[in-house]
């Protein structure tokens, strides 16, 4: 069968846009490229009612041809506690995948052990980029993974650079993975005893927040997700924020359906912001999600990561309402909220490395600007739902907020 090459049809001219003197043209075009974010909110995804797997592998118009002719190759990639923790939500997927003629497992499902230290370890993306490579594997193969932020963001990292993107399928299984990470376009892993140093921005193909998998957690790994939530909803939505503020005891006592709702609007917010807020890649000066985020992840690896992301995101939040109040007037009632929040939410506003290690945690400013490059921009709050973004940090008035939060400590 010979069929058109559709970039032979009808070729559209080039622009040129200015002309220099004879040998030099100079062009300018700019294009954009359809992307399509899809997360998909269940309390069981193999619940026979539940056509969302299908979906996820559903390939549309964009290659069906191919799957005509061929399977695609699936490989899996789940976090250990996962695993122990759900062991027939692996079966299922195994057996569903196995049961479609158009799905080819390449291998038995292969594991992750969880938490910080699987991004600091290099030869784990080695080892997925190896497997990636003894399968054979191509950007019509699908990588699913199942897994916490940091296990979602290794694989992630790995999908993203394999033969230029393969295709990611997400299964986030803790709070914050489901309210943030897991719907996020980012992947990382840590380099040069710095978080995240090293990643792209990927769109996964699809996302899956199964809630089920969420009745495993330690209670500390559950709450420490919501950091995330009052973050977003306090840049984004006064009704979000009140809804947590009036429900963090229920959230904290694990009420599976006002945790529910809390994760899907944190998880709305996060996507609204990234598909509709004109900068998903972050190409621009600030980084608006990142709130509360300059010392959060220097105060984690300051920790050697025995401070968990969500717990570093209280406390930069925390450290970051009250330095908001000094200097751009938001409401002192109001931060007391955030911080009488995030303590009802069993989330930490104190620490002590935050009194030991002052001056060290200042330096992760140069680190967050560095980062983006340009001029240092920090997004602080002059009221709930109206974010700011300055460019200088008065370090004094950093240390009157460390001070406030030191005072309170002994209080709790
Ligand atoms: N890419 C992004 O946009 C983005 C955004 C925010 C955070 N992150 C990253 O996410 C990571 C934090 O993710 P996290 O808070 O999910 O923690 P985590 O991935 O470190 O997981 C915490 C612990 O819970 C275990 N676990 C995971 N799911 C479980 C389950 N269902 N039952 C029992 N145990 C389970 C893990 O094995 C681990 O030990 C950080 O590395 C952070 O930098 C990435
Ligand atoms: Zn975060």
């Amino acid at each position: 069968m010979i069929e058109k090459c559709s970039s032979a049809d009808s070729p559209k001219p080039l622009e040129i846009v200015a002309r220099g003197d004879e040998n030099d043209v100079f062009m300018d075009l700019s294009f954009s490229v359809p992307y399509r974010h899809r997360v998909w909110f269940c309390e069981n995804v193999f619940d026979p009612q539940c056509d969302i797997l299908k979906k996820c592998f559903d390939d549309g118009d964009r290659n069906r041809h191919d799957l005509e002719q061929d399977s695609a190759k699936v490989q899996i990639w789940i976090d250990n506690a996962v695993a122990d923790c759900h062991p027939e939500f692996l079966h299922a997927l195994t057996a569903w995948i196995a049961a479609d003629s158009k799905l080819q497992l390449t291998r038995a499902p292969e594991f992750i052990g969880g938490g910080e230290t699987c991004k600091n370890d290099w030869r784990i993306v080695q080892n997925l980029l190896g497997a990636i490579n003894d399968d054979q594997l191509d950007r019509r193969s699908y990588i699913v993974v199942i897994g916490g932020g940091a296990v979602l963001d290794v694989v992630g990292y790995a999908a993203a650079v394999a033969h230029r993107g393969i295709r990611l399928i997400r299964f986030p299984s803790t709070t914050l993975a489901q309210a943030d990470s897991g719907v996020g376009v980012k992947n990382a892993v840590n380099e040069f005893g710095k978080k995240n140093w090293k990643g792209t921005f990927a769109v996964p193909w699809a996302v899956v927040n199964d809630y089920s998998l969420l009745d495993s957690l330690p209670t500390s790994t559950f709450v420490s997700g919501f950091s995330e939530a009052v973050k977003v909803a306090l840049l984004k939505s006064p009704a979000s924020f009140n809804f947590l503020c009036d429900n963090a005891d229920e959230i904290r006592a694990r009420d599976p359906s006002t945790a529910s709702h809390a994760i899907q609007e944190s998880a709305i917010h996060h996507l609204r912001h990234i598909a509709q807020g004109g900068d998903p890649f972050e190409l621009m000066e600030a980084r608006p999600l990142d709130f509360g985020h300059w010392l959060a992840h220097k105060i984690e690896a300051l920790s050697d990561y025995g401070i968990t992301h969500g717990d570093a995101v209280s406390l930069g939040l925390a450290v970051d309402v009250l330095y908001s109040v000094e200097i751009l007037g938001l409401e002192s009632d109001t931060a007391e909220r955030v911080i009488g929040c995030l303590r009802r939410l069993g989330l930490p506003v104190w620490d002590p490395l935050l009194d030991r290690q002052r001056r060290q945690l200042l330096a992760g400013l140069e680190e967050f600007r560095q980062h983006l490059g340009g001029r240092l921009t920090v997004t602080m709050l002059a009221a709930v739902g109206r974010p700011v973004n300055i460019h200088e940090i008065d370090h004094q008035a950093v240390d009157r907020a460390i001070d406030a939060l030191k005072g309170r400590s002994f209080d709790s």
